[in-house]
């Protein structure tokens, strides 16, 4: 029986570690004579999880030293409502990032909204324009969570070049931009999906493994390669307790690494997010 010792990644302690120097990053530019950097974060309707994520949002900008708004809508809100918020915040100086909370409801199509973010703040990396970037591999605003990945996966000397890397789920906010990250850093990559046969057969081939279906402990023992690192991206709640889209009990001693449900890629998003804000901060202010 294999029996490696695998390493939980602890997502919050590195997280910790790029948020301070973000913070001294944001110092520096406000000793400078500038402003701090500002993130709006847009949120519709009053879902508990979405305002809690708002929150964690606004809490790691205001700790990092930048400023933070939020615009709040009801949820029978229109999609011209969204659309004018949007608007308003894409014409306002002030504001260097903007974030529409997912999921939306039903009356709003988050692509209308993700088109309508003017590329520059589009700090989720949904436009187009930033994800056209990506495919051409181009610098630009990407996704969070796929730049969360990459940064866990580098800082934990996982090597991608000539790897097989496999992703369950082909989501425009995860699936699809993390394929094309690990793609650019010379992965062979394949993007799994509902449809897909035989997935534990494909799981298992992988050296890298991103699981973002939200199945809950969808990738069991034998879906896991002795030796893969395996990326949790799925959050699920069963029982009150968060769950992911791996069984981490049962695939520890078989991965190198793996990311836990919680304190795992959470925190690296939310840091990305600030990376973006100050990024989008720069290239609009030239400083
Ligand atoms: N909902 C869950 N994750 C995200 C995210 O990364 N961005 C946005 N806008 N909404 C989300």
């Amino acid at each position: 029986m294999t029996c490696i010792d695998t390493v939980v990644v602890d997502g919050k302690s590195l997280a910790q570690d790029i948020r301070s120097e973000i913070a001294a990053e944001v110092a520096g530019l406000v000793a400078g004579g500038h402003r701090a950097p500002c993130l709006a974060v847009v949120l519709v309707g009053d879902d508990p999880a979405s305002a809690s994520y708002i929150k964690g949002k606004r809490r790691a900008s205001g700790r990092a030293g930048m400023e933070s708004v939020e615009r709040t809508l009801p949820g029978n809100a229109s999609q011209a409502d969204v659309l004018a918020t949007v608007r308003e915040l894409n014409e306002d100086d002030a504001i260097d990032g903007i974030l529409v909370q997912l999921p939306l409801p039903d009356a709003v199509d988050p692509n209308a909204i993700a088109l309508a973010i003017d590329p520059a703040k589009d700090v989720d990396g949904l436009h187009p324009v930033n994800s056209g970037l990506l495919m051409a591999n181009r610098p630009g605003l990407y996704a969070c969570t796929p730049m969360g990945i990459l940064e866990v996966l580098d800082r934990h000397g996982v090597k991608l070049e000539g790897k097989r890397a496999v992703v369950v789920g082909r989501s425009a906010i995860v699936g699809k931009p993390v394929s094309l990250l690990l793609l650019h850093r010379n992965a062979t990559v394949t993007v799994c999906h509902s449809r897909t046969q035989d997935l534990a057969g494909v799981c298992r081939e992988a050296d890298v493994l991103v699981a973002a279906t939200g199945r809950a402990r969808m990738v069991g023992a034998d879906w896991v390669k002795p030796g893969a690192a395996v990326i949790d991206v799925g959050v699920s709640v069963i029982d009150g307790k968060l769950v992911g889209d791996v069984d981490l009990e049962a695939v520890e001693g078989i991965a190198s690494l793996v990311t836990p449900p919680r304190g795992g890629i959470g925190p690296m998003t939310i840091t990305m997010l600030l990376r973006n804000t100050v990024a989008a901060y720069r290239a609009r202010k030239g400083v």
